[in-house]
């Protein structure tokens, strides 16, 4: 089992990593069980597939779960579904000093995330998560929120947890295209200021993505200290630190928003594409070797993910378009995290979007 120290102000916590942790998941949740029963809340798929092994931690420490199972999807992270949690919290006599437990993805992870830091004016909360997104970036760093109709995670709150429990074991019954696309996370870290791990990605991922149960401990750890060490140092996202981690992602979230949100393209995927983007885009503007933009498509490929802009999807314009319409578009122009080569990515304020529309649409050529 090995621990991560999360240094939030404030607010700092653990992080504890280990194949079968949730056969002893007891001894880490007892003190947050009040009369041996502590709130968790899942969805179906999740609940499905791993539940079991969640309730015989508890039992074999004498604790039950007071169990709240939603339906999958990212239809949960709304209004309705929050409104529908909250006041399943109420009736099942959650108390202010109560600690409501997150098990299962990053839908599940940012709704209980969400209903913790307002139910009572916040109670304490707890991940388990069990996709590898969630284990390796969500449950880290205590942002949470829904989505609106005008856009995602459009509302929300910090609101750190109390504990993370992280058992790679989770993921034996993860489909592989949800493993692929948590996968494109963990590749993100390197890409950011770790060029090593960068290299230790290009040479383990496709054994990780295989299953190598190792490989998937030794990555998990890396990325949630990443994450742990991004967020300590910049915990409310105010100071540029923590902002290196949308790397990939302005142009993701335009990919995603173009096919919808739906399972045409999982945000992982949608990020491989982005990460190759703006590698690509950085070579364009002279800043990065066009070798390590060819590494970057490479290693995402190798593992099985997307890189390329589908010509189909939209226009070079209507993809910058939906760009600059991203939550942290200022003043017209895109703030974009490009890089000067692998592991050394840094935020680039006032691009022009027709430039990156210019660009989308000689990508979509290729
Ligand atoms: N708060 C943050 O910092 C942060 C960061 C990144 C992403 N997110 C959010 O995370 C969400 C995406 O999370 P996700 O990719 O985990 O999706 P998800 O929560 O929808 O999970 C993916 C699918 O896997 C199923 N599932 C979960 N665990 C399983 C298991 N062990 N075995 C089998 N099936 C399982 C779920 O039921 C779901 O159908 C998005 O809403 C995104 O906005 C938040
Ligand atoms: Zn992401």
């Amino acid at each position: 089992v090995k621990t991560i120290e999360v240094a939030a102000p404030g607010a700092p916590y653990r992080a504890v990593i280990g194949a079968g942790l949730l056969e002893n998941c007891g001894d880490w949740l007892r003190p947050f069980a009040r009369d041996g029963r502590l709130a968790v809340v899942s969805d179906e798929l999740a609940w499905a597939a791993q539940g079991e092994r969640l309730k015989r931690g508890l039992a074999a420490h004498g604790l039950a779960a007071e169990l709240i199972v939603l339906p999958p999807g990212e239809g949960a992270k709304s209004w309705r579904g929050l409104e529908g949690l909250i006041d399943r919290l109420a009736q099942a006599g959650l108390e202010r000093g109560d600690a409501l437990l997150a098990f299962g993805g990053g839908v599940i992870g940012d709704l209980a995330g969400f209903a913790a830091s307002i139910y009572m004016r916040g109670c304490r909360l707890i991940h388990v998560p069990t996709t590898l997104l969630a284990q390796v970036d969500s449950s880290i760093g205590g942002k949470s929120g829904i989505n609106i109709a005008a856009g995602k995670n459009l509302v929300g709150s910090f609101h750190q947890p109390a504990l993370v429990l992280i058992d790679p074991a989770c993921l034996d019954t993860l489909p592989a295209r949800h493993v692929r696309a948590g996968y494109a996370e963990i590749v993100k870290y390197g890409l950011i200021d770790e060029p090593a791990f960068f290299a230790w990605c290009e040479a383990h991922g496709p054994s990780l993505i295989a299953g190598d149960a190792a490989a998937r401990e030794y990555a998990i750890a890396a990325s949630v200290a990443a994450k742990a060490a991004t967020v300590a140092a910049d915990p409310r996202d105010t100071q540029g630190r923590r902002a290196l981690l949308n790397l990939g992602h302005t142009f993701g979230h335009a990919l995603e928003a173009a096919t919808g949100f739906s399972d045409r393209l999982l945000h992982g995927e949608a990020v491989a594409i982005g990460m190759t983007l703006a590698f690509r885009f950085s070579t364009a503007r002279g800043l990065c070797a066009a070798e390590d933009a060819d590494r970057v498509a490479r290693a995402l490929a190798q593992a099985g993910l997307p890189t390329s802009l589908d010509p189909a999807l939209e226009t070079g314009a209507a993809l910058a378009e939906r760009m600059r319409r991203d939550k942290k578009a200022q003043d017209g122009r895109l703030t974009l995290v490009l890089a000067h080569g692998i592991g050394k990515a840094y935020l680039e304020r006032g691009v022009a979007v027709a430039e990156v529309a210019g660009f989308l649409d000689a990508a979509r050529g290729e």
